[in-house]
């Protein structure tokens, strides 16, 4: 695995790949990887042929007093972690390098980023598109790999590249998750023994949301009921949002059809913390689909999931 810290380096390492016929495959990060992070890499790893990852905690998208100062970095350890998943290329530029000036360019994209984690932190996503498009435009053609434990990211940077006719195929890959149905987060290192355990909750209530939904439950309204209810029942836990949302254009729904997301943040301590299930609702509200087992992963009603709830 090279390691390599210049932009220069990382855009001819990418094209040399493509023009030695290789695909590329891109796991943008901020490191202090884990298995969330290790998902994507080996993601890419099966469908391309030249793997890069790239660590960079990019300052743009946190708002002064969030969590910049503090937030974990384990440079070797990533390394090391990169190097066990098979990547090819490691790129760690310091901000110097990514920003040598104050940007006068930002990536700004509309409505998906105002509801959401976009109505608490306001500045947050054009901090996240514009190194997203940054790092784009340096890998060039590629595919890109994004977790949906971050649902509306992946909804805002899929929308960026459509937009902005970029080369790049957004890939979204399933939300990984602790044995205790806890999602797995960079942040979680900041979580002590009560708040971790008060942590479950999040899993907790997305569980609960799926055994209503398999029984049949369609109205939104009483979906976010279960979920303000169960972070309610916890009380270190400070609900942010309880939303029901379109899967795509993240707008809010009445009722659950087509593909539904229902998104939580809450803060325990200092902490912020977001959880998220996907559900697919076919035809006429015949059946529900896991996200990729996100609800096989928050325990046994996942069995009954694809039973159908014959509900119309
Ligand atoms: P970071 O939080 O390091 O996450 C990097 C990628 O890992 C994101 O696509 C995120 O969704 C994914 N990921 C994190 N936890 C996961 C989990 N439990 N299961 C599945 N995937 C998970 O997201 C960012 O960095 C930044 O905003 C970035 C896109 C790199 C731009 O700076």
């Amino acid at each position: 695995m090279r390691i390599v810290t210049r932009v220069a380096e990382m855009r001819t390492a990418c094209d040399e790949a493509r023009r030695a016929g290789r695909t590329v495959g891109l796991v943008p990060t901020m490191g202090f990887l884990h298995a969330g992070h290790r998902s994507l890499m080996r993601a890419a790893r099966e469908e391309c042929d030249f793997v890069v990852v790239t660590l960079f905690v990019n300052p743009s998208q946190f708002a002064p007093g969030e969590d910049l100062g503090a937030y974990p970095r384990d440079p070797e350890g990533d390394a090391a972690v990169s190097r066990a998943e098979g990547v090819d290329l490691l790129f760690t530029p310091m901000v110097e390098e990514m920003y040598p000036e104050p940007g006068r360019t930002t990536v700004h994209v509309d409505g998906l980023t105002a509801r959401l984690c976009g109505a608490s932190r306001p500045t947050h996503f054009d901090g996240v598109t514009t190194v997203v498009a940054k790092l784009f435009s340096i890998a060039g053609p590629c595919r890109a790999y994004f977790g949906r434990k971050d649902a509306q990211q992946l909804a805002v940077v899929t929308r960026m590249a459509t937009d902005l006719n970029l080369a790049v195929t957004v890939i979204g890959c399933p939300l990984v998750r602790e044995a205790d149905g806890v999602a797995l987060s960079t942040r979680n290192a900041y979580l002590g023994a009560e708040e971790r355990e008060a942590a479950t909750a999040l899993a907790r209530a997305l569980r609960r949301v799926a055994a209503e939904i398999v029984e049949g439950e369609r109205d939104a309204a009483v979906v976010r009921g279960i979920v303000i209810d169960t972070i309610a029942s916890q009380p270190l836990l400070t609900l942010d949002y309880a939303e029901v949302v379109d899967g795509v254009s993240l707008e809010p729904v009445t009722r659950l059809s087509g593909t539904v997301l229902v998104a939580i943040a809450v803060k325990v301590g200092r902490t912020r913390l977001i959880d998220n299930a996907t559900f697919t609702f076919e035809g006429a509200d015949k059946g529900v689909d896991e996200d990729d087992g996100v609800i096989a992963d928050l325990g046994s009603t996942c069995s009954r999931a694809d039973a159908g709830s014959g509900d119309s």
